[in-house]
């Protein structure tokens, strides 16, 4: 999958600094799975974020999620890159997946891993082709 937007390196290395800070935060107690992200936005903020679990299972929220309404809660809705890291390089889930297209299908995506291993480099489009999107509602 073709990636559409070029960031340099050093904006990559911090995105992938900020990621891999961020989820020291994860609160993770029951899955033991720490997720950190790092949403670079066209403004030129990063707004991080980390998954929160509960003891209500379902009212936890992913790392990715996190990121995206930070920021979205702070007025911004162009997002240019989205780093997320794990441990083992997992891929995000489909409601992550849905609410980044809602913003957006040309955000590139990275999945990293804590060594430093790139998994997938791809967009949004990329994730979640045939996206159900605003313009369907009209
Ligand atoms: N999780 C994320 O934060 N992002 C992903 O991309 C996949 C899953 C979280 C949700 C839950 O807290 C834990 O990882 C295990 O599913």
């Amino acid at each position: 999958m073709k990636t559409t937007t070029q960031i340099d390196g050093e904006m990559l290395e911090k995105l992938i600094e900020t990621a891999r800070n961020a989820r020291n935060w994860a609160y993770a107690p029951y899955s033991h799975y720490a997720v950190g992200a790092a949403l670079l936005t066209a403004s030129g903020k990063i707004y991080d974020g980390v998954n929160i679990e509960n003891a209500a299972f379902p009212a936890g929220i992913c790392a990715e999620r996190v990121a995206m309404f930070k920021a979205v809660s702070e007025g911004e809705r162009d997002f240019t890159v989205l780093v997320v890291m794990t441990d083992n390089g997992g891929s995000p889930c489909g409601s992550c997946r849905q609410v980044m297209a809602e913003f957006g299908l040309s955000t590139r995506v990275l999945i990293v891993d804590t060594n430093g291993k790139t998994h997938i480099d791809t967009t949004v489009e990329g994730l979640l082709p045939w996206a159900f999107r605003p313009e369907d509602l009209l």
